[in-house]
């Protein structure tokens, strides 16, 4: 056999067959995440922030088996969100940031949303969704499931950077009208709608979603000093009346739970609701062709909205341009935030 000449690699052997590899590391990525959401739950990120500690002592502070600890402590090493040196375990840059609970940045949050046990329970069907076409999940209503209740909780951090993002679209514009109605449809948090409140005095916001969920708002509308602002509609976006008219008419996150039908309907009503000059913001994954989304970020999310809801997708931008033109409305412009998987779509009535 030939030897490797010294101070040289092996070459690959472009013939070779490929290894199964990736697909060992795709089937871990559940347990994975399984192994982050519970050093979230067990507060072991918190137990670290004041410096480096053994097993033994994380195990005394977050009040569980010192050989169980030891083997989450060792696992979360693997997945980088913690180093060793000898005994003892500390946080990376990554988790001492996003994983300590009560810091400004704290982002553990997501991991309420994104392995939640309804999405599990879900994934665990996806075949049999496949087959039937739709999520076949048992629960009273699916729409009013209380995941959206934990989502609305849970969501906070992405709201801000979403909103933050679309009043800097939106500032010139808003500030220029002379009233500022904004109409929050499935507001979930309510957080999109209370920061536009408080980035523009003149806004008047209300929020929309089913009754359970609403409410979620109201602490951070009176931290935000908007509660005056903020009027609550309880209801399904498809039938309640929206009252109005408004200024603008936000759709942050909503129409990937529809099917194109209901999301041709939720978009005519949201058009009817406007003032004269008033605009749709829709805020959504919008995967411009096939090679836009490079890490399958949007067509995973898609397979979670196939699993929870009964006609829900992604839709791309050509999808989205038809659905908003059925409905009366031409989109103004695109834009991709920084940092985040969705884009936002501006859109006014076709006069
Ligand atoms: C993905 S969340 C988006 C929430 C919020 N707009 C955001 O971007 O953070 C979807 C929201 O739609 C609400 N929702 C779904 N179907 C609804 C319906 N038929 N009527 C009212 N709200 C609905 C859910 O309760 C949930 O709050």
């Amino acid at each position: 056999m030939p030897r490797n000449e010294p101070g040289t690699a092996a070459r690959p052997d472009a013939t070779a067959p490929p290894a199964p590899t990736p697909i060992l590391k795709i089937l871990n990525g559940v347990h994975k995440s399984a192994v982050l959401r519970a050093g979230i739950q067990l507060h072991v990120f918190d137990a670290l922030v004041t410096g480096p500690c053994t097993a033994r002592t994380v195990a005394l502070s977050i009040e569980a088996d010192e050989r169980a600890t030891r083997i989450l402590l060792d696992a979360l090493t693997g997945i980088d969100m913690l180093d060793r040196t000898g005994n003892e375990y500390r946080l990376t840059p990554v988790s001492e940031r996003y994983l300590v609970f009560g810091k400004d940045t704290y982002f553990g949050d997501a991991a309420r949303i994104q392995t939640h046990d309804y999405l599990w329970e879900g994934d665990r069907r996806l075949a049999d969704a496949v087959r039937a076409g739709g999520s076949v999940l048992a629960s009273e209503s699916k729409d009013e499931h209380p995941f959206w209740r934990e989502f609305a909780q849970a969501s906070g951090q992405f709201a801000v950077q979403g909103a933050r993002f679309t009043a800097g679209l939106l500032g010139p514009w808003a500030v220029s009208r002379p009233e500022l109605d904004i109409l929050d449809l499935a507001a979930g948090s309510g957080l999109y709608g209370c920061l536009l409140a408080a980035e523009f005095p003149a806004a008047r916001v209300t929020l929309l979603d089913w009754p359970d969920v609403l409410g979620t708002h109201r602490a951070a509308a009176q931290r935000l000093r908007v509660a005056d602002r903020v009027t609550e509609l309880s209801g399904d976006v498809l039938t309640a009346p929206y009252g109005g008219p408004y200024d603008l008419v936000l759709l942050n996150n909503v129409l990937h739970n529809f099917g194109e039908r209901r999301c041709v309907e939720l978009l005519t009503r949201a058009a009817e609701a406007l003032k004269p000059g008033g605009r749709v913001v829709v805020q959504d994954f919008v995967p411009g062709g096939p090679d836009t989304d490079p890490e399958g970020v949007a067509r995973i999310f898609s397979v979670l909205m196939l699993i929870i809801t009964a006609e829900g997708q992604v839709y791309d931008g050509d999808q989205m341009q038809d659905m908003l033109a059925a409905a009366g409305l031409s989109i103004v412009s695109r834009h991709e935030a920084p940092h985040m998987p969705t884009s936002v779509l501006l859109a006014e009535r076709v006069v």
